[in-house]
């Protein structure tokens, strides 16, 4: 009885949604690391094959089969990392937004029925459109996104920020720029280039850009994108004074700074520059981001800058093209 009433008080069990995506996978790990491998639920509609611990096949858009799941495993957290990215988004406008509103909203009112302590909400810099400062962005800009993701976006920030002053429902978010990482692949997204590009260079072929040499934009690695997540969810409540969505920078580069550093260790590299539909969207976001709130309410600080993930990108995909070829 001791230990049940011990359990029940201390224990975290943490769902995770979208948990074989890019992000979902490798926070997946981590909070498996700080939490224990059995109070972690990864969940998606497909099982991400090189994952251990925890996995339900779930679809996040089906509100029965999402409670049955938080209450079959006493769920504490949730970190909902479903969603449909920019560019793919901009080719189903109604299906992005049937999806990634109807998961969030299910998240929200299931956690809100079965009193789950803490919701983590990724946010995007695709909040940010027009009529805005793109040099160090604000925290509170005008938010008219481009992309039917940044709209969802919007709106889901502030649906997060009405079910905490609502309901007290304690729901915690960040506005990811691109992450990269070696871990695992993006997909949809505008700034995905910035991965694949290490890829080919690894893979030592010619690389075809879908953005301009200069367009630059808020970049971070992934290890910092996943830390930071879990920094936050971390912080004593009191401290957060934004509930919509904090910024967060990284680093800010274009596709010819990351060049530059990719030809440090290739110096042979090519790249050819085809621009297209992805470009009218990058040139809608900020380049650089300012992130002092989250500085100053949480500790924000990035490790990560353009040559440290290079080379952290470069040596782990080349031991996985080794081992691939090996
Ligand atoms: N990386 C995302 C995208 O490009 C932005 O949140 O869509």
């Amino acid at each position: 009885m001791y230990y049940t009433i011990l359990g029940s008080m201390g224990v975290e069990n943490i769902l995770i949604t979208g948990a074989s995506g890019q992000l979902g996978a490798v926070l997946t790990k981590s909070l498996q690391q700080k939490f224990g491998i059995d109070h972690v639920i990864a969940t998606d509609l497909r099982p991400n094959k090189e994952a251990r611990g925890i996995f339900e096949k779930l679809d996040a858009t089906d509100p029965e089969a999402l409670k049955q799941v938080v209450k079959r495993y006493k769920v504490t957290q949730i970190y909902h990392m479903v969603a449909i990215l920019s560019a793919k988004g901009e080719a189903f406008p109604q299906k992005t937004w049937d999806i990634n509103m109807g998961t969030l909203l299910n998240v929200l009112e299931i956690s809100r029925l079965l009193k789950v302590k803490k919701v983590f909400y990724p946010s995007s810099i695709a909040v940010f459109g027009h009529h805005i400062s793109r040099i160090n962005t604000p925290q509170f800009s005008n938010l008219t996104p481009t992309t039917v993701y940044g709209m969802t976006k919007v709106a889901g920030e502030n649906w997060g920020n009405y079910y905490f002053n609502t309901y007290q429902l304690d729901v915690r978010s960040i506005r990811y720029p691109g992450v990269i990482g070696y871990q695992s692949l993006p997909g949809g997204g505008t700034t995905d280039y910035a991965v694949d590009i290490y890829h080919k260079a690894v893979k030592q072929e010619p690389f075809e850009c879908f953005l301009k040499a200069s367009t630059r934009l808020p970049m971070m690695y992934i290890e910092d994108a996943v830390r930071a997540s879990i920094e936050l969810m971390d912080a004593p409540a009191e401290k957060l004074s934004v509930r919509t969505s904090y910024n967060i920078a990284g680093m800010s580069f274009s596709p010819e700074d990351i060049v530059a550093s990719i030809r440090k260790t290739y110096p042979n590299f090519e790249v050819r520059y085809n621009p297209d539909f992805r470009q009218k969207i990058a040139d809608s976001w900020p380049m650089s981001i300012d992130d002092s709130k989250a500085r100053e309410d949480w500790g924000w600080k990035p490790r990560y800058d353009l040559d440290a993930m290079s080379r952290v990108m470069i040596e782990n995909l080349k031991s996985y093209y080794n081992s691939v070829i090996a």
